[in-house]
């Protein structure tokens, strides 16, 4: 066991707990809510969310942290033996859309969750309605992205 399969242990958990949680509250969480009023509904997502968004911002940090660490270990483990270090097309591709699957959620969590947030505090469930709306779209790009990350580095 290496220094890099711990890395790659801990991005692939960090993973598996950001798009699993998303998988849950899109396919299974959302849907059930119909069994609610509209009030609670909002005030049962705007608590979720909470716990989860906390959980995905330690999550993607440590797959940002962990990604790029990895990239750094082969590019000096490749600079040692003289050569240069060509990043593969599934590296770069995974860099790319995960640097943006972060970017997404920093929009979810600090502009579309704030906003929850403020109509809870205001008691007013129809913006907290609309901000839930938004935020089950964005989450619902970042799942999709996620997945195709997946499957595109583990079939290329
Ligand atoms: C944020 C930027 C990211 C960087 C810099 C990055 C970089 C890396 C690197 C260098 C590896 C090691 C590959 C190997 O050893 O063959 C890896 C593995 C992996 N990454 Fe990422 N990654 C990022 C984001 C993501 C995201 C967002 C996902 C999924 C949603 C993801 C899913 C995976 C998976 C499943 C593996 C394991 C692949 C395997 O071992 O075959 N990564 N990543």
């Amino acid at each position: 066991m290496t220094g890099s399969d711990i890395l790659r242990t801990v991005h692939v958990l960090s993973v598996v707990v950001w798009v699993g949680g998303m998988a849950f509250a899109h396919f299974f969480l959302r849907p059930s809510l119909a069994v609610l009023e509209p009030p609670q509904r909002v005030r049962l997502m705007h608590a979720v969310l909470a716990r989860f968004f906390r959980a995905v911002l330690v999550a993607a940090t440590l797959v940002l942290v962990t990604g790029v660490w990895i990239i750094g270990a082969r590019t000096r483990q490749v600079a040692q033996s003289g050569g240069k270090f060509q990043l593969p097309m599934d590296w770069m591709v995974m860099t790319v859309i995960g640097v943006l699957m972060i970017a997404i959620f920093g929009h979810i969590r600090f502009g579309l969750y704030a906003r929850l947030d403020r109509a809870v505090s205001a008691a007013d469930m129809t913006a907290g309605g609309a901000a839930l709306a938004s935020i089950r779209r964005w989450v619902g790009v970042n799942l999709a992205l996620g997945l195709a990350i997946i499957a595109f580095v583990l079939l290329t």
